[in-house]
């Protein structure tokens, strides 16, 4: 079974993905973090929402320690993290998917790191490509199955907040090669590389960015850009994402499972048809018979192996 853990950013406050979840409060050396557990497809499956229910949690404010902590805690190995985005880049227009690739940190006042405690002693991580390749590419191919103009590179830039950026700002950073302005995905992406978790991102272009939009921003035109329909495309793509991770021999044993179920009854199918038109069912059942036992054998020996490899 794989942990897989969605952080959701604005608009993905709910963990709808998730079947029979509970609600945990996990408590961590920087404080507690509100954790969804749930099933899917096999997976075990932690949903966090980034700014907490009902959107009270400021980016500068969002306990990223507690949450990364918490995650690693359960056991967590991939993290899919969604995140609302104003764009620099003419190309990259509202409505769209970019799944990033770098990032450029601007943020001033968050503690960026586990490693701040002389007990834990020193450590400084490899950053250079901030999301995991792999991931991303997951990501990518569950993109590939919606209608959602999407882009497979991109680089987010991390402001501070909460204010939005002046237009000189943004100036600034497209002259940098940013592509995307946030203000959540640092120190995430840091601290889940700290913790040894694999983390992707996938942003959501809310607005064209200040300066470059023709009205003033704010938080509610960012909220409202996050409509049903891209709050569902997301939700599609969370989905997707869990179930690419789905194992293969989990998937082969449910497979058969079906293919078992279908076969018990078109058995009773057939036998009722002979009982009725020729009654000379003992021939055909006895072949049947075999057939199914083989079924039920190959079947388990499957279920086993599974126990084995998750
Ligand atoms: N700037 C910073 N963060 C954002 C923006 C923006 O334009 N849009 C959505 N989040």
């Amino acid at each position: 079974m794989r942990k897989i853990a969605i952080i959701g950013g604005t608009g993905i406050y709910s963990p709808e993905t998730l079947q029979c979840f509970e609600e945990k409060v996990i408590q961590t050396p920087y404080g507690a973090a509100l954790c969804n557990i749930g099933t899917m497809c096999g997976n075990q499956v932690i949903f966090i929402t980034r700014h907490g229910v009902g959107h009270k949690t400021a980016p500068h404010k969002v306990n990223y320690r507690a949450n990364i902590w918490a995650l690693k805690s359960l056991g967590t190995e991939e993290i899919f993290a969604t995140t609302a985005v104003g764009s620099l880049n003419p190309d990259m227009e509202p409505g769209h998917f970019v799944v990033c690739d770098q990032v450029l940190d601007f943020t001033k006042s968050r503690i960026n790191t586990f490693y701040d405690n002389p007990e834990r002693g020193v450590a400084h991580v490899d950053f250079t490509n901030p999301y995991c390749p792999r991931l991303r590419d997951k990501v990518i191919n569950c993109l590939y199955k919606t209608d959602i103009i999407f882009h497979k590179k991109g680089c987010y830039v991390c402001t501070e907040g909460p204010r939005f950026e002046t237009a000189a700002e943004i100036k600034m950073f497209a002259m940098l090669g940013g592509d995307l302005v946030g203000m959540t995905n640092m120190p995430e992406s840091l601290l889940a590389r700290e913790a040894e978790m694999c983390y992707t991102n996938c942003s959501i272009v809310t607005n064209m960015a200040a300066g470059i939009s023709p009205t003033p921003l704010s938080h509610s035109e960012v909220v409202e850009a996050m409509d049903k329909s891209i709050t569902m495309i997301t939700i599609g793509t969370i989905k997707g994402f869990i179930i690419i991770n789905t194992n293969p021999i989990t998937f082969c044993f449910t497979l058969f499972l079906i293919i078992g179920i279908i076969l018990f009854y078109t058995y009773y199918l057939i036998c009722a048809f002979f009982h009725i038109f020729f009654s000379c069912i003992i021939d055909i059942r006895s072949i049947i018979n075999s057939v199914i036992i083989y079924i039920t054998f190959v079947s388990l020996e499957i279920s086993s192996l599974s126990h084995i490899h998750t």
